[in-house]
C-alpha cells in the first residue's frame, strides 16, 4: 500500500493510474476505521482495479460546539487496517495540506439540506461538499463509496455530482450493524455501558415502523410518534429528531409513497447517534390500515 500525505504525491500517483486507464474506487473517510469503512473498501475492491482511501478529519464540517478536537483518531491502527484490507493507495493529508490558504470561493448546499442533520448542524454539508470537491478533483475516481447510515450525506453528494457533472458514480452501501442491530459508528466508543445496552432500540424502533408500513400504515405523523415513543421508553437518550421524507429528494410527504426514508438522531450523554431505514412504499396497497 502506498501512502501519500502531500497533494503533489497523490496527484503523481493518480496521473500514473490515469495513464494506464485503471478504474479507481474511492472510499473517503475521516478515519478511526471500523467494519463499516472496511465494507466500503471490499465493495470498492469488487469493481475497480485500484482502491484509494482518504483519511482526513475535515474541520470545515464541524460546528464550533461540535467534536472536531475530540473526534477519535488512531492513524497507526488505521494504516494497518487499510493495508490489511485491500487499500492500494492511502491519502492521509494534514489539515494545512488540504486548506493551505483561506478559500476564495464557498460551496453552499441549497437542496436536501434544511432537514434532518443538515438543519441541526448548520454549515455541516457545506463543509462536506467542499472537501469532497477537493478530493474528487484530486483522486478522479470512477466510483465513490458511501454508507447509507449517512443517508442525507448520500442525497447531498448525489446532488453535487449531478449539478457539477463529476464523472463519478456514487455507490450506496447498506449500513453495517453490530450483532444487536446498532449501526457501526466511530462515535459508538463514547457510549457508556448502560447506553450501549440501550442503543439497539434505535434500530428496533425503525424496524417496528417498517413493519407497520408494510402492514399498511401510511400516516407519517403516526409513524414518527411510534418511533419517538419507543426510543423514549427504551433509552435514556434524548430524541433530537425523527423525520420522514421522500428519498433521495428529502421532500415532505402527506402520505407515504415511493422511496422514503425514516431517519432519527438521538443524543446520549457524550454521543449523538443517527440511523435510518429506506423503504419502498406503494401507496395504493393497504390504504385503510
Ligand atoms: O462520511 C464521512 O466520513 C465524511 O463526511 C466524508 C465523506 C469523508 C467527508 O469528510
Amino acid at each position: 500500500m502506498k501512502i501519500a500525505t502531500k497533494i503533489e504525491d497523490i496527484q503523481e500517483q493518480i496521473t500514473l493510474l490515469k495513464q494506464s486507464s485503471s478504474s479507481i474506487g474511492f472510499v473517503p473517510t475521516m478515519g478511526y476505521l471500523h467494519e463499516g469503512h472496511l465494507t466500503l473498501v471490499s465493495e470498492a475492491r469488487k469493481n475497480n482495479e485500484v482502491v484509494v482511501m482518504s483519511i482526513f478529519v475535515n474541520p470545515l464540517q464541524f460546528g464550533p460546539n461540535e467534536d472536531f478536537d475530540r473526534y477519535p483518531r488512531d492513524y497507526e491502527r488505521d494504516i494497518e487496517l487499510a493495508r490489511n484490507n485491500g487499500v492500494d493507495i492511502l491519502f492521509l493529508p494534514e489539515t494545512g495540506e488540504m486548506y493551505s490558504r483561506d478559500l476564495s470561493t464557498r460551496m453552499s448546499v441549497i437542496e436536501r439540506v434544511n432537514v434532518l442533520c443538515g438543519r441541526k448542524r448548520e454549515g455541516h454539508f457545506d463543509g462536506v461538499v467542499t472537501v469532497l470537491t477537493k478530493l474528487f478533483h484530486l483522486i478522479q475516481p470512477t466510483r465513490a463509496y458511501f454508507g447509507l447510515k449517512d443517508a442525507q450525506q448520500i442525497a447531498v453528494v448525489e446532488g453535487l455530482v449531478k449539478d457539477y457533472f463529476f464523472p463519478v458514480e456514487i455507490i450506496r452501501v447498506p449500513t453495517v450493524r453490530e450483532k444487536d442491530g446498532l449501526a457501526k459508528s466511530s462515535r459508538n466508543v463514547y457510549l457508556s455501558e448502560k447506553e450501549r445496552v440501550e442503543a439497539p432500540a434505535l434500530h428496533q424502533s425503525l424496524l417496528k415502523a417498517k413493519n407497520s408500513i408494510q402492514a399498511g400504515l401510511r400516516d407519517p405523523q403516526q409513524i414518527i410518534s411510534m418511533v419517538s415513543e419507543t426510543i423514549n421508553n427504551e433509552t435514556s437518550g434524548i430524541v433530537d429528531y425523527v423525520e420522514i421524507y421522500s428519498f433521495p429528494g428529502l421532500k415532505e410527504l402527506d402520505t407515504l409513497d415511493g422511496e422514503i426514508i425514516i431517519a432519527l438522531a438521538v443524543q446520549f450523554e457524550k454521543a449523538r447517534l443517527i440511523d435510518n431505514q429506506i423503504i419502498t412504499v406503494n401507496a395504493k396497497e393497504n390504504k385503510n390500515v
